[in-house]
């Protein structure tokens, strides 16, 4: 889909449709009252339309507009309205538009927000649909969205929904295209244009650097595992960097202490750490934004084979600890140990992992908001922020020792599980032990990395989540 701006206002552009909002029984505000003689006859009318938050209303050769179609969409009252109001009813209307089989569309800021009428456009219509090669033509599609506007947060928006379609995609497409090998060459050519340098450590890499709880999870797969070291300095030279790592299992099928056949096609998505990593380090890349971050991905996939771990068998990670790896389904956070270990080393101001680490996450907030378990009352503070802010909620989650004492064994350092009871936080507390800053936080996204339904701006499938909050808060750190 292109993406352009224009002088012409969107009263006078001549496209198929446009999207108009409109403030609950305030209709006359609508678009800033230019289009006070088509809405009139609705005004007359009475109850047709009220502008209620969600509502729509599509008008057809209307008075003072150019365009086709009108598509009116319902913000609610205006003192409610908010950014996610914006995103809501923006992509409702773009998706109503679409519907109607419209090629190319128009928006004005909708509610005064650019920002947020461009993520409710390109979120909204946002689909994979590029391995279907048959009905492409009953799927609509839209080709063109038009601005009528110059401002810099239009272009913020495009950026970010930009950003997090790119990790919905990565996280959608199946472990058979989106092997370690392809998320890592994607990622340069994606992050290349925008100065980020990407560096793809193979396996040899990993074991110069003792990795070895990293490299115990792809001793089963054929496919070679990867680690991507992704390097931007929008900063100044020598300023800390944020060093962000995303779990990227590009497959797990649990390995030897295989998972259950049911729904296991969806761990296809056990990169969504990865790719929300890759998604938001576009973002802060095409933004410029003016600090230095650096960006990890372990990448590997998770499966039974002769070679692989089996339970039990104790592996030593890049920081000399040993590890029982009873349960070779609890691989993401073997792969992030050796991960944060490495993140440590860029003499980073803050470190933030995220991971669809696990299912016990999962069952304790659903899909509403996000674990983020951290030391640290002032990240926890910026991380509570930059969620409100872009409606990527996070929950403060409990990192203690008493979590600690659960993964207690004989046999090695620590176990890797340590029991179904407070799954979560006892994941957390292990990879706790391959970082020593306060200043880190990890982010468990797995209740959050894919929806079973259609949201308003969600396709059903992988949501691409945190990207936003991640670039909110990477905004924060400017100097
Ligand atoms: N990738 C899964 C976690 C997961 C499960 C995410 C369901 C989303 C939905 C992770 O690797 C895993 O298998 N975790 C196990 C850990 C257990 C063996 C301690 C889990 O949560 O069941
Ligand atoms: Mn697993
Ligand atoms: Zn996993």
């Amino acid at each position: 889909m292109k993406v352009s701006t224009s002088d012409t206002s969107v009263l006078q552009i001549d496209v198929d449709g446009i999207i108009i909002g409109s403030y609950e029984n305030d209709l006359g505000e609508a678009a800033a009252s230019k289009i006070t003689d088509a809405l009139s006859p609705i005004l007359d009318l009475g109850d047709d339309y009220s502008g209620k938050f969600k509502e729509n209303l599509l008008l057809y050769n209307a008075a003072g507009v150019i365009a086709k179609r009108v598509m009116l969409v319902g913000l609610g009252k205006k003192e409610k309205v908010d950014h996610e109001k914006v995103r809501v009813a923006v992509a409702l209307g773009a998706k109503a538009l679409r519907k109607r089989g419209v090629k190319k569309i128009a928006v004005e800021a909708v509610g005064g927000d650019a920002q947020s009428t461009a993520e409710g456009v390109l979120l909204g219509l946002y689909r994979f649909d590029e391995l279907k090669t048959q009905d492409l033509d009953k799927l609509k599609t839209i080709d063109e969205v038009v601005y009528c506007g110059n401002d810099a947060d239009w272009n913020k928006g495009v950026n970010i929904a930009v950003g997090e379609n790119h990790a919905r995609r990565l996280a959608e497409l199946p472990s058979n295209y989106a092997t370690p090998t392809y998320v890592a060459t994607h990622s340069k050519e994606i992050l290349e244009p925008f100065g980020v340098k990407v560096l793809i450590h193979d396996e040899k890499w990993a074991e110069e650097k003792k990795m070895g709880s990293f490299l115990s999870v792809t001793e089963g797969a054929d496919e070679p595992a990867k680690f991507t070291e992704m390097q931007y300095y929008g900063g100044t030279e020598g300023d800390q960097p944020l060093v962000l790592v995303g779990k990227g299992i590009t497959f797990d099928t649990g390995g030897t202490s295989i998972k259950p056949s049911a729904g296991m096609g969806l761990m296809r998505g056990d990169m969504g750490g990865a790719a929300a990593v890759i998604g938001a380090m576009y973002a802060i890349a095409s933004l410029k934004i003016p600090i230095n971050v650096i960006a990890l991905t372990p990448l590997a996939e998770n499966v039974p084979g002769a070679h692989a771990t089996n339970p039990a068998d104790v592996v030593t990670a890049s920081n000399g600890k040993t590890i029982q790896v009873e349960n070779t389904d609890a691989e993401g956070r073997l792969i992030l140990a050796d991960a944060l270990v490495y993140a440590e080393t860029f003499n980073p101001h803050t470190v933030i992992d995220l991971a669809t680490l696990t299912g016990s996450m999962m069952i304790a907030l659903g899909d509403a908001f996000i674990g983020a378990f951290t030391r640290s009352d002032d990240l926890w503070k910026e991380l509570d922020e930059a969620g409100n802010q872009t409606y990527e909620r996070f929950w403060r989650m409990p990192l203690d020792k008493k979590y600690r004492k659960l993964l207690d064994t004989p046999l090695a350092d620590m176990n890797n599980v340590g029991g179904r009871a407070g799954g979560a936080s006892t994941a957390a507390m292990f990879l706790g032990e391959f970082i020593e800053m306060e200043r880190w936080a990890h982010i468990d996204i797995a209740g959050v990395g894919w929806t079973t339904a259609v949201g308003d701006y969600t396709p059903k499938g992988m949501t691409g989540m945190p990207v936003r909050a991640l670039a909110k808060l990477a905004e924060k750190y400017i100097k």
